[in-house]
């Protein structure tokens, strides 16, 4: 109790110096339950704890939950482990598999379970989100709000609604959707800064909620209130949008290799626009993740079902995929006269500052790799025990950059690590049998690389 009145008088204080010196003081606490501990929840929970909510985070994985109440986090996000750490210690976060203990009494509700693509059709499978949505109906009590934070189709807010009425036709419930943008890798940093609060609610009981729970982002964040398909919709149309973003500075990348142009110039001087953004310019292999891919096709998907063609998002796939080949080709041509040479890969996951392979361009790159080479070593700082269940035995695990350059005949960069940046050149040059450098996130800078002794090629200039 002391505890939570302690962030109550520290929230107070940031809002009182906010409105600058304004005696106004408004502070929530409520009770919270999130269904799903992944990358949206834990971090959403943990975010929503520190703001001095008392947080219940529920999952159906046993083992996930007794690591979690061992004090063990079962992902990495950068930041998270010292928020972690104190909001279980004093006792404003709890993990349990007990929806009843989670949802009675709760104010709201958030789903954020996986919707991961159906195999065949890549449509968003809802299956557990409308497993969650059943399961926690029952235990509704007084008045809730069950906001979906889980990325799901356009009417997905009619059906969680209707199952929840089925199951709990007494309950004071509201339905509503409340898209996430946290990106993987900057999860906290995301929370505490979002750019925007997007709700969608056909309900304003709701968004007094919304407004409550979000009550120490007011006045510093955007908040849109719209109407619940449109909110979902929101979500789709951003990350295809940034997919396609990726996909259009990939194909300027290409354009510069061949006209002598210079892609980091471009983009630049691109980004220098206000209409178009410096961000997510970076070109590179194609964009991965449990995203990007999962939400283009299912969004390509719902344009068809709702008799609309979404060709830019159609292309930005099937190009996507194609970069991908195209950048294993690269690597492959350049040790073809030696295909026993052996290949150091750096980086596996699917962007810098995460542990997630999930979709990572670098393992379907190193899968083609694995089709004509036999010898390849491979070093991520955080990715090794989750690219290790994808690969197996088929690559070895070096212990840091220059375990893996050890006799390498090439040098493959994959994933957007900072460290990657700093390099020690001259070491890693006497530690490889050739000295060639494949830079596919341009972390490097080229003079420099070729200063000291490297064959060098990388993405959007004539290296
Ligand atoms: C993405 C969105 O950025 C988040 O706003 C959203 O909340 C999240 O999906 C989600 O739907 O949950 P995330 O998947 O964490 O976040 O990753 P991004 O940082 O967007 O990167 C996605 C991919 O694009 C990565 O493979 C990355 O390397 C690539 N990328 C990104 C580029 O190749 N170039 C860029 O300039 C930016």
């Amino acid at each position: 109790m002391v505890e939570i009145w302690d962030n109550v008088i520290a929230l107070a204080l940031l809002k009182g110096y906010y409105e600058a010196g304004l005696i106004f003081i408004e502070v929530y606490i409520m009770k919270v339950a999130i269904i799903g501990t992944g990358y949206v929840g834990l971090p959403t929970g943990v975010g929503l704890a520190e703001l001095g909510n008392e947080v219940f985070c529920v999952d159906k994985m046993e083992e996930k939950i007794c690591a979690l109440n061992a004090g063990e986090l079962t992902l990495y996000e950068d930041g998270l482990e010292e928020l972690f750490k104190k909001n279980v210690q004093n006792g404003r976060l709890t993990f349990t598999t007990n929806m009843a203990k989670a949802v009675i009494g709760a104010d709201v509700v958030l789903l954020a379970v996986g919707t991961p693509p159906h195999p065949v059709t890549k449509e968003a499978d809802l299956q557990y989100i409308y497993a969650a949505a059943e399961e926690l109906a029952q235990y509704l009590d007084g008045y809730t709000v069950v906001a979906t934070k889980s990325t799901v189709p356009v009417g997905t807010g009619d059906e969680i609604e209707a199952i929840v009425r089925k199951v709990n036709p007494q309950a004071d419930v509201d339905v509503i959707s409340l898209p996430e943008f946290l990106r993987e890798g900057f999860a906290i940093h995301d929370f505490f800064h979002p750019d925007r609060i997007v709700v969608g609610a056909n309900s304003k009981k709701a968004c007094k909620v919304m407004q409550k729970l979000y009550a120490p982002f007011v006045g510093k964040t955007e908040f849109l209130w719209v109407k619940r398909k449109s909110s979902e919709a929101i979500k789709y149309a951003s990350n295809a949008f940034l997919a396609m973003k990726i996909h259009y500075i990939n194909e300027m990348a290409d354009f510069c290799e061949n006209s002598g142009a210079d892609i980091h110039e471009v983009a630049k001087g691109m980004g220098m626009d206000s209409r178009i953004g410096s961000k997510f310019l970076n070109a590179g292999p194609g964009y991965g993740g449990s995203c990007f891919p999962k939400d283009t096709n299912a969004m390509a998907q719902m344009g068809r079902k709702y008799g609309v063609r979404l060709n830019l998002i159609e292309t930005t796939i099937a190009k996507n995929d194609e970069r991908k080949k195209e950048m294993a080709e690269r690597v492959i041509s350049k040790i073809k006269n030696n295909p026993q040479g052996k290949i150091a890969v750096l980086g596996l996951a699917f962007k810098g500052g995460t542990d997630d392979c999930r979709e990572s361009p670098a393992m379907d790159i190193l899968r083609e790799m694995l089709e004509h080479s036999s010898n390849i070593s491979v070093f991520d700082p955080k990715a090794m025990a989750n690219a290790e269940k994808l690969l197996g035995a088929r690559v070895t695990y070096a212990k840091d950059a220059y375990e893996a350059c050890e006799n390498a005949e090439i040098m493959v960069i994959l994933t957007e690590w900072e460290d990657f940046k700093n390099l020690d050149l001259k070491r890693i040059r006497g530690l490889m049998k050739a000295h060639k450098i494949v830079d596919l996130r341009n972390m490097l800078q080229a003079e420099e690389v070729k200063k000291s002794g490297f064959e060098y090629s990388c993405i959007g200039m004539n290296s």
